[in-house]
């Protein structure tokens, strides 16, 4: 009985098995999808990153999981017979009665729609973990810090995946294979905090910031208007209006001028960094359409010789080269209090609030619970004999406490070691270098007498500027030089501003 039972089954193939019948219909089945999804992707050409995953990785994976059981179940089948387990009966299918075709017909149905359905949920699971909430908190969490950044940040309403991976499929999985990476540090806890900046291989502007931002359409002049309170009881205002020469020629090509000159259509702006956080520029090559070739070298660099820069290092300037932190801007103590002030979220009546919160949010707190707990008893403390004696101002002061509270938990993030002077900010040159990376009258022409301009007027104009409460806002407008508030007038000249405002220096 048994020698006839091993006879039957070894005259049957050993693929004659559930696993092995199991993983061809899978593999089978995507292999189909596959076809039929790449083919809507190439005719219909969906720009969106999301498509990739689905027909790329997650695809790809489950049609070589449906082959690998191919085997596995042949496998599996020839141990069995060698175990001499006998086969249990199967029921017997036939065509030919109506039940049974019923049931096929029945079972074909359902299979068709639960694979279906599996396809639209992997490609809605893959929706999720590109989604913004997914990047910021769910499997980022270190990004944390960026994330809240980001939602106070003009860009909140942009998905991460725009300016971090772009359409096209290609940067989809470049961006993936490098997640493997981080995602092995984050499980092992081998990352180091905070997070580095810059990032190394962002994907050029070009294929981000200029989907929305078209360097043809940028404007003539912006107005900034920008208002500070000193550190003193009345906390004096001081506003100065600048109109920034952002520039950009409107339906002209050739030439670019202005701010946006460095990306203009007619020529390529390459520079060498000679730091990780690209705050030190001894090298920059302007190469024009018609042939011109401009070389800078930092005079203040002891003979630089450009040979000697690292393959690899030269960088062609684009967006983020200035606006490098378009979406996670961290705010020092000094431009997020004042613009507090000067947006009434913090009454500016309230005598030295200017100078008490700068002291509170300078200091160093080893967690946010610490950090929000000392604002609170700090503040009360300070106004408590003053709110006794005007019971009014407890609302004043309450509301003070809970902006300040608002300020820490936007900017500092002592669990993640982030804060506003690690990350520095390239427009302008108050609190960082900025602009002067490269405009400070010491980057020399290699071949003229050119140096790269430090004139005010090269890329501002001030319009109006002038100090104390009766003044700020009935100023003239005209255009002026800039006069160093509370009364140092031209004290500064000489020394950058970021040398007296940068980090760790008020
Ligand atoms: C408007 C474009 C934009 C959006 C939207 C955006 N980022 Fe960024 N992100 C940048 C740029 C630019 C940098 C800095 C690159 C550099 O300096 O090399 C950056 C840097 C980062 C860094 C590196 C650490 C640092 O602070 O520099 C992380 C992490 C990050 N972003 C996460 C996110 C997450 C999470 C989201 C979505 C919640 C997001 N980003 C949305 C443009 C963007
Ligand atoms: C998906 C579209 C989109 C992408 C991609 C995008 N932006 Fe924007 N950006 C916007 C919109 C919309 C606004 C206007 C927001 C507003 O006015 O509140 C804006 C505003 C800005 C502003 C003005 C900010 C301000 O303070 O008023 C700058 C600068 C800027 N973007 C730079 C960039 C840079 C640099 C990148 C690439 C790293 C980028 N953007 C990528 C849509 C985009
Ligand atoms: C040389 C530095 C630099 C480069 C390079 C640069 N920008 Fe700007 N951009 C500025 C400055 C400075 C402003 C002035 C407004 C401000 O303070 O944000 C500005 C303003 C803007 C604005 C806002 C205009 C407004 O009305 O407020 C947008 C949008 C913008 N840039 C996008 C871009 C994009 C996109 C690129 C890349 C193609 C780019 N910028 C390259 C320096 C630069
Ligand atoms: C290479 C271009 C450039 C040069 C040269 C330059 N500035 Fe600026 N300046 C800027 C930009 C860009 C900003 C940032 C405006 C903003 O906040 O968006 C700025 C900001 C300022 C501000 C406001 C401070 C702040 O909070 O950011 C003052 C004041 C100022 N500049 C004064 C000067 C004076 C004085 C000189 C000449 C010694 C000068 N600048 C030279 C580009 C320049
Ligand atoms: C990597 C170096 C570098 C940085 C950083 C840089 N610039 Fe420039 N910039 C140059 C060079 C080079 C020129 C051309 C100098 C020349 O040919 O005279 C230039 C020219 C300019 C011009 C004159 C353009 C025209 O109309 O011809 C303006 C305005 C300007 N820069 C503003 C800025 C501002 C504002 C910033 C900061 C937000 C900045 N630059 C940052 C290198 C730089
Ligand atoms: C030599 C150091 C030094 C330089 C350089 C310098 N500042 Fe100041 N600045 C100060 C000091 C000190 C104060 C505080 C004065 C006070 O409150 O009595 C101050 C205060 C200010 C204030 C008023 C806000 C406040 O907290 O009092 C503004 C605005 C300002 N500086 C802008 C600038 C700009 C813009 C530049 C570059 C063009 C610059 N400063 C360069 C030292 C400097």
């Amino acid at each position: 009985m048994t020698v006839e039972l091993q006879n039957q089954q070894k005259s049957k193939p050993l693929s004659d098995n559930w696993i092995t019948t199991f993983g061809f219909i899978l593999a089978l089945a995507f292999l189909v999808g596959e076809t039929i999804i790449i083919a809507v992707d190439l005719f219909y050409g969906t720009d969106n990153p999301y498509v990739g995953i689905l027909i790329y990785l997650v695809g790809p994976a489950i049609l070589v999981f449906g082959l690998l059981l191919v085997p596995l179940g042949m496998i599996w089948e020839h141990r069995r017979r060698l175990r001499g387990v006998p086969e249990k009966k199967l029921p017997v299918f036939d065509l030919n009665n109506p039940r049974h075709r019923l049931n096929l017909g029945i079972f074909a149905i359902v299979t068709t729609v639960f694979l279906a359905l599996s396809m639209v949920g992997s490609y809605q699971a893959y929706h999720i973990t590109e989604s913004t909430q997914f990047c910021g908190l769910a499997c980022h969490q270190v990004m944390q810090p960026e994330y809240t950044a980001y939602q106070n940040s003009p860009h909140a309403r942009v998905d991460c995946v725009q300016c971090h991976i772009g359409p096209g499929a290609d940067w989809y999985v470049k961006s993936k294979l490098s997640g493997v990476g981080q995602v092995i540090a984050v499980l092992t806890n081998s990352y180091e905090l905070p997070i580095d900046t810059p990032i190394e291989n962002l994907r050029p502007a070009r294929d981000t910031c200029e989907q929305c931002h078209w360097p043809e359409k940028f404007y003539r002049a912006v107005e900034k208007s920008l208002t500070y309170y000193a550190s003193d009881e009345e906390n004096t205002p001081y506003r100065v209006d600048l109109l920034l020469h952002v520039g950009g020629e409107p339906g002209l090509k050739n030439p670019s001028r202005g701010i946006h000159w460095h990306v203009g259509l007619d020529h390529k702006l390459e520079y060498y960094a000679s730091d990780e956080d690209r705050q030190k520029i001894p090298w920059i090559r302007v190469s024009y359409d018609d042939g011109r070739v401009e070389e800078f070298v930092d005079s203040e660099v002891e003979g630089f010789d450009p040979a000697t820069i690292p393959a690899g290092k030269i960088r062609i300037m684009d967006c983020i080269d200035c606006h490098n932190r378009p979406s996670h801007r961290f705010h020092s103590p000094f431009q997020a209090v004042n613009e507090a002030l000067e947006f009434g979220r913090i009454d500016p009546k309230l005598p030295e609030i200017k100078l008490n919160l700068i002291e509170l949010l300078q200091q160093d707190y080893p967690t946010t619970h610490q950090a929000l707990e000392t604002i609170e008893n700090e503040l009360l403390d300070k106004y408590k004999e003053q709110m006794a004696e005007d019971p009014s101002l407890q609302t004043t002061v309450n509301q003070a406490i809970e902006e300040t509270k608002r300020i820490y938990g936007k900017n500092f993030f002592p669990e993640w070691k982030v804060e506003w002077s690690k990350f520095p900010w390239h427009i302008g040159h108050f609190e960082f270098p900025g602009c002067y990376r490269c405009h400070n009258d010491k980057h020399t022409s290699v071949n003229g007498d050119k140096v790269i301009s430090n004139d005010c007027a090269l890329c501002h104009t001030i319009i109006r500027q002038g100090e104390g409460w009766d003044n700020i806002d009935n100023l003239e407008y005209k255009e002026q030089k800039f006069l160093h508030p509370r009364g140092y007038e031209d004290a500064w000249v000489g020394q950058n501003c970021h040398e007296c405002h940068g980090p760790g220096m008020m």
